[in-house]
């Protein structure tokens, strides 16, 4: 949540440009409001330029110079107007502040400051950090007055200081994630990559509790506790220049879609020494559970029933209602903590409290260098690279792959595991045609007046309907509401009124009947049946047909979900990379 970029020694002079350009690359972690500050050439003092709404093609107007810093912000205390927007400045205009996460107390600091004399201009928690560097940068070195206000930050944050003085970037992590780029004379922050791929892939991921100063001689490393300096040792990620890029689609979200055709059968080039180690502890006894959020916590349930069809017993739990169920959680427990991000405050929360019991933590990550991937004692990195629309699509796909790969492993069915995805990857490739897309369009066009739609699948198609709803949903902003078949004629029929819109999705398996007769109750009821399965029926008004994988057209019968959502969306208005009030990183509670 939020965006931060600065960089220091911009090659062109154009520091305030080169930051709004790299801002324009994060803005899925917050787009509220958006702001950069300069330390500009021949001034006094530092200048901002900020305003409210998405980056969009913003331009800016601020002045040439060799240093600056931005933000985009996913607002948390302060409403979202111009002033609240970051950066915030001191009284002097001299320290530029940007923050993600959420100062707890800052009433308190900001009531001392106020005593002070200190004169505030907006209503949010960001703003007394700039004023706390200030009253303590009177009697201390900048760097000593940075780390000992980041101390005093009660909650889980990132701030970035522009100090006009030293002309540099001073910038502390406890719990929200930032990265230093090592360009060529060019030195940089963010909190995501993306940000300076352009220029570098030699980055330094910060801990808790560590500073970095970015000056034009480099780059230093400290410890916040002790203020000491310490040995910092980048790392070179195999991360390409079109990872950040749309690379001619319209959206990132249509490419990462696309994307899957490579990211699935990747699974399988990768973890397999970590999969069979883990396999191994799985059957000597130890318990698995499944864990993570929102999309995530979807998968955590699709693995349940991969699990399951290998005579194996689990717990898929979302992280946000973890904690009644954390007791049953030991030292022979194996924690699945699934998640895109790595940053998910709810995630890391259920994670730490399995830790605290003993329990061995198994980050399946997509993104590098995250707070998770710390925290684990096993690390399943799938490998889908940066995943820059908010909507997760890719890094799903690539998580519940690679824990069906395991599921196989614990039977000693690992390389029957691999032939399969890598059969699935072939199938899709041929499969996402020109004349698929053009039916989902159609069908697209058919449902964007409705309002509402329900979802019905049993087994492993029930996962798969409430992570298909949830993309309509979050890309469209239409009511998708999805059921398990049976749970159907216990209540939710009454939903069902003529040409209601009912998404029936099945596989080619032994309970296909039991749920193509759940869709003649719908349909029996005026319901508008469109299926979404590799065979056809008469209960079916529409199908959009998908390949007849077994247990694995899930994949597809998702696809066509995030596809389904994209064009809907699109047709509606909405933005598909940046739905409204979301974040790609949700790193509060
Ligand atoms: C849905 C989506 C969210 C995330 C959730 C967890 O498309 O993106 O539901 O899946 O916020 O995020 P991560 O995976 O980063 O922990």
């Amino acid at each position: 949540m939020c965006g931060i970029f600065g960089i220091i020694n911009d090659k062109k002079n154009q520091a305030a440009q080169t930051v709004l350009e790299g801002l324009k690359k994060l803005e899925y972690r917050g787009y509220d409001s958006w702001g950069v500050s300069i330390i500009p050439q021949g001034k006094q003092e530092i200048l901002v330029e900020k305003h409210i709404g998405k980056i969009g093609n913003a331009q800016t107007n601020l002045p040439s110079g060799l240093i600056a810093l931005g933000h985009t912000r996913w607002a948390t205390h302060g409403g979202v107007t111009d002033r609240n927007a970051h950066p915030h400045l001191d009284c002097d205009k001299k320290i530029a502040v940007i923050h993600n996460g959420i100062v707890e107390n800052y009433q308190e600091i900001k009531a001392e400051l106020l005593e002070k004399g200190h004169q505030f201009v907006s209503e949010t928690d960001t703003e007394v950090i700039a004023h706390q560097i200030e009253e303590k940068s009177k009697s201390k070195k900048i760097n000593e007055a940075i780390f000992e206000t980041f101390k005093l930050l009660r909650g889980s944050n990132a701030i970035a200081v522009l100090d006009f003085d030293s002309q540099t970037v001073i910038a502390c992590r406890n719990g929200s994630p930032l990265v230093v780029g090592l360009g060529l004379a060019q030195f940089f922050l963010a909190s995501d990559v993306p940000a300076f791929l352009k220029e570098t892939n030699k980055v330094y991921f910060l801990n808790d509790g560590e500073a970095v100063v970015l000056s034009n001689s480099g780059v230093k490393l400290y410890d916040i506790d002790s203020e000491k300096e310490k040995i910092l040792i980048p790392q070179v990620l195999d991360w390409r220049l079109e990872d950040a890029e749309k690379s001619g689609y319209p959206h990132f979200l249509l490419k990462e879609i696309y994307e899957q055709l490579k990211t699935i059968p990747k699974t399988t080039s990768i973890n397999e020494k970590e999969i069979k180690e883990l396999a191994k502890k799985i059957k000597l006894g130890y318990k698995v559970v499944l864990t993570g959020c929102g999309t995530a916590s979807y998968c955590a349930l699709t693995t349940k029933y991969f699990f399951a069809e290998q005579g194996i017993d689990t717990a898929a739990i979302p992280s946000y209602e973890f904690m009644p169920f954390a007791k049953f959680v030991d030292k022979k427990t194996l924690v699945f903590a699934i998640s895109q991000s790595g940053e998910t405050a709810d995630t890391l929360i259920a994670v730490k409290e399995a830790k605290k019991r003993g329990a061995e933590i198994v980050a399946v990550i997509n993104a590098r260098g995250s707070t998770l991937e710390r925290l684990a004692d096993t690390v399943l990195s799938v490998g889908a690279g940066p995943e820059i629309a908010v909507v997760s699509t890719k890094a799903f796909t690539s998580q519940l792959s690679t824990l069906y790969l395991l599921a196989t492993a614990v039977t000693d069915r690992y390389e029957e595991g691999k032939n399969k995805i890598n059969k699935l990857g072939e199938v899709l490739r041929d499969w996402l045609n020109p004349v698929l897309i053009n039916r989902l369009i159609d069908t697209a066009k058919n449902l964007m007046d409705e309002e509402h739609m329900y979802l019905i699948g049993k087994h492993l198609n029930y996962p798969a309907t409430l992570e298909f709803a949830l993309k309509i949903k979050e890309t469209s902003y239409i009511h998708a509401e999805p059921f398990a078949a049976g749970e159907l004629k216990h209540g939710v029929i009454t939903l069902i009124q003529k040409e209601t819109p009912c998404f029936v999705l099945a596989s080619k398996d032994e309970i296909k009947e039991e749920v193509l007769s759940s869709a003649a109750e719908i349909k029996a009821r005026g319901g508008f049946i469109i299926g979404i399965a590799p065979f056809e029926s008469n209960e079916f008004d529409v199908l959009i047909k998908t390949p007849d994988l077994g247990n694995l057209t899930i994949f597809a019968n998702i696809i066509v979900g995030q596809l389904l959502g994209y064009y809907l969306g699109v047709g509606r208005g909405a933005d598909p990379d940046k739905p409204r009030n979301l974040a790609k990183s949700v790193t509060v509670k």
